[in-house]
Order: C-alpha cells, then structure tokens, then sequence
C-alpha cells in the first residue's frame, strides 16, 4: 500500500513508519519537528536523542525499504495537499497533534497552541481527502482519555439509546479532563462530520497510554532510537516510573492513585494500526476501536513497577503527591476492548519481565536522565 504517516518523528510515528517500511509498504513520512521544538523550549528532551527523519530514511532505502519524507506543517493546507496529490496515498495514519494534557494546561498560549495545532491538522488532512482522493483510509489516532471517567461501561465508540419508546445509535459521549483530550474530540467531531457528508472512511483509534520501546534490529543497529519521553510533561505514567525507579528517585503518585485507565504496549499498538490498515471501513462509514489491552490503576502500576524491578535490585519507593490534575479519583472504570481481538490482535500483558526489559533499556542510557523534570510542574486549577 502507499502510505502517509503524519508525524512520523514521533514516539509513536517513528516505530509505525519502520515498521510498515519492512512490511514493503511505500511510504510517505511527513513532519515539522514540532514536538521536538516545544521540548527544547520547555527544557525538556526525550531519554535519547534520535537524528531527524532525513537521515533515518536514506538508511531505511539503504535498507531496501521505499521511504520518503516531507519537512511540513501539516497546518499549511497549499503544503499538505501538493504532498497528498504527488504521492496519492490508500492510507493515511494521522499522529500529528500535539498530545500533552499538562502542556494544554499551562495557560492561554499552550491551550491555543494545542487545540489550532490539532484541529488545523485533521481538518486539513479531510480537505485532502475529500478534494483529492475520497476513497484514502485515514487512520485517526483517538485517546481513551476522550470518555472520560463515566459511571457507566465505556462501549467501542458509539451507544444505542432509547428514549420515549425511541432507539438511535449516537457517538458515546465524551467528556474528557483536559484541553489536550477535548481537541481530541473536536477531531472526533469533524471527522464523524465529513465521514457523513462526503462519504469519506475513517478509522478513529480510541487509545489507551502507551508504554515500552520497540525491540527491533535496524532501530538497534543505527541506534535511532524512539523519541521515548519521561518527563512530568510528556512522559506516560509507565514510562514515568520506570525512568524515576532506574534514577534511584520515588514513585510519583498523584493524589491517592485509584484513577483507572486502559493501557497498551507499543508492541501492540504497531499491531492494531496494522490491522486497522488491513479492515478499512466502507465510505461513508467510521470505525471505533478502544486500543488498549488491559485496565490499572496507577497504584497497581506503581506496585507492579516496584515488585519487578526489586529483581534487578533496584529498590524503589512510592510517594503519593497532591494531585496536580483535576479528574476523579475514586470513580467505575469497565471500557471495552473487543474489536481490536475480534481483527485478531493477540495482546501483550504487563509482566515483570516486561518491566525489567523497558529497565534495562533505560538503565543503558541512565547518564542522560535528568532528574529537575521528574516532578509535576503545571498545576490544573
Ligand atoms: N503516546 C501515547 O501514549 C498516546 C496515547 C493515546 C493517543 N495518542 C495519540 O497518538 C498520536 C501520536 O502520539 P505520540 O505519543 O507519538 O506523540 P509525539 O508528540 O511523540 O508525536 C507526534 C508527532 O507529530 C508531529 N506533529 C505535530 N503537529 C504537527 C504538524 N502540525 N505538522 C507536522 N508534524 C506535526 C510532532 O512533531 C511529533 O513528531 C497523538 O495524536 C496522540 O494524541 C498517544
């Protein structure tokens, strides 16, 4: 298949685009570097550093793969679209946006910055597809924070309801917790628009946090590594402890730590957006899956961090701090996760060797941890 990957430089673009590259699929890798700039401006830099996509791909060509890529905004619509048009692509994954909840939260400018930056790119993504080539599967990477905490059972996107003797199905509600999360159901919004009115095909991607690093032998070789970030600001809860546990630091839990949320290995994730690409919907309709294999709270997380590591000899205790956050903390959690099994994802569960493997990769590079970006710094209210 021909194949755009919007923000192809980032955690989750850079492993989907090797990944593809090596299943000989042609490859379209687009990227302003965005998340790289805002990093550096925060003070921030992922555990290590990895060279920019030029590089990487002329040794994935070198590598026999079909790899180009594009330096673009993809908020610049005249830009977007001469790309779409030249390279003509069956499928489109879209990563571009900007996903820190905390970053959303700091103030007037982060808030603005997140929600044009995201709208911007989905919105302009649809216009080319629906100007250029309708029948383009865009793959939309969703959150599972869109729900919300509900006190009812999180369905796969959509909910029948019945009122006064009368039954419609309508998208689940959603209410989400920060602004990151809300322009991510605006995404939700426009797509499920344009899905109805020019009989595009989307997949929208409801997914869990994401943790672990991706094992994989061309990454190894040239040492480009993943974009893999442990900071207050754009660090997942996982990948947060492991760094504060191999940097002889505490556990941080915020507030009492009973928040209930779906997780994902990366692993997994590189194998749902294959099976995404490989069962599009027809036109005109959108796919709703819930991407995540298995459900904690971050207590149990944070215990499971501790009992694994003690047998590397790594002894590490757990804090609970003030929650910077506003959310619920005691709240029901059952959200389901069938379809992605159905398309037959075999999941990967968090075990202890699993978090000794992700700390053994940390421990490797240990003198880069800088422990001044560990601890919350952007308060909710
Ligand atoms: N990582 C997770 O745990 C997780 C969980 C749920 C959903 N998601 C979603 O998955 C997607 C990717 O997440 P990630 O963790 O890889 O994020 P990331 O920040 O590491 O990667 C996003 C990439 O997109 C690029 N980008 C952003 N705006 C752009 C623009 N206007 N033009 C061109 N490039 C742009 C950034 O430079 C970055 O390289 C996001 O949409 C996020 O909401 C991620």
């Amino acid at each position: 298949m021909k194949i755009m990957i919007l923000g192809a430089d980032g955690y989750l673009g850079w492993p989907t685009a090797v990944d593809l590259a090596f299943k000989k699929h042609k490859l379209m890798l687009v990227d302003s570097y965005i998340k790289r700039k805002i990093m550096t401006k925060m003070n921030r830099e992922p555990l290590v550093k990895s060279p920019t996509l030029s590089t990487k791909v002329r040794k994935l060509n070198k590598a026999g793969c079909n790899v180009s890529m594009a330096n673009i905004d993809c908020c610049d619509f005249t830009k977007l679209s001469n790309i779409f048009k030249k390279f003509q692509p069956d499928a489109v994954i879209h990563f571009a946006e900007l996903p820190s909840a905390p970053y959303s939260m700091i103030g007037n400018k982060e808030a603005w910055s997140t929600l044009d930056n995201n709208l911007h790119t989905t919105l302009n993504l649809i216009w080319c597809v629906k100007n250029i080539k309708t029948d383009c599967h865009i793959i939309k990477l969703g959150t599972m924070g869109e729900y919300g905490t509900p006190n009812i059972d999180i369905e796969e996107g959509w909910l029948n309801i019945k009122h006064n003797n009368r039954e419609q199905r309508f998208m689940y509600p959603r209410q989400a917790s920060s602004l990151y999360h809300t322009s991510k159901i605006m995404d939700t919004d426009l797509l499920w628009f344009y899905t109805r009115m020019n009989k595009i095909k989307v997949t929208d991607l409801m997914q869990g946090p994401v943790y672990g690093i991706m094992n994989n032998d061309f990454i190894e070789a040239n040492d480009f590594q993943i974009s893999f970030a442990y900071d207050d600001m754009f660090g997942t809860v996982l990948n947060r402890f492991i760094v504060q546990a191999v940097a002889k630091t505490p556990l941080l839990v915020y507030g009492s730590g009973s928040q209930i949320r779906g997780y994902i290995n990366i692993k997994d994730t590189l194998a749902c957006i294959s099976l995404a690409l490989e069962n599009p919907p027809a036109s005109g309709d959108m796919h709703i899956h819930n991407q995540f294999t298995e459900q904690f709270s971050v207590n149990q997380l944070a215990k499971k961090v501790q009992k694994s590591l003690k047998k590397i000899d790594i002894d590490v205790s757990i804090n609970k701090i003030k929650n910077p956050r506003i959310e619920s903390e005691k709240h029901y959690y059952n959200a389901k996760n069938k379809n992605m099994m159905n398309y037959g994802l075999s999941p990967t569960f968090l075990n202890d060797d699993i978090i000794i493997s992700i700390a053994q990769y940390v421990l490797k590079y240990k003198k880069y941890i800088n422990k001044k970006i560990l601890k919350p710094k952007t308060k909710w209210a």
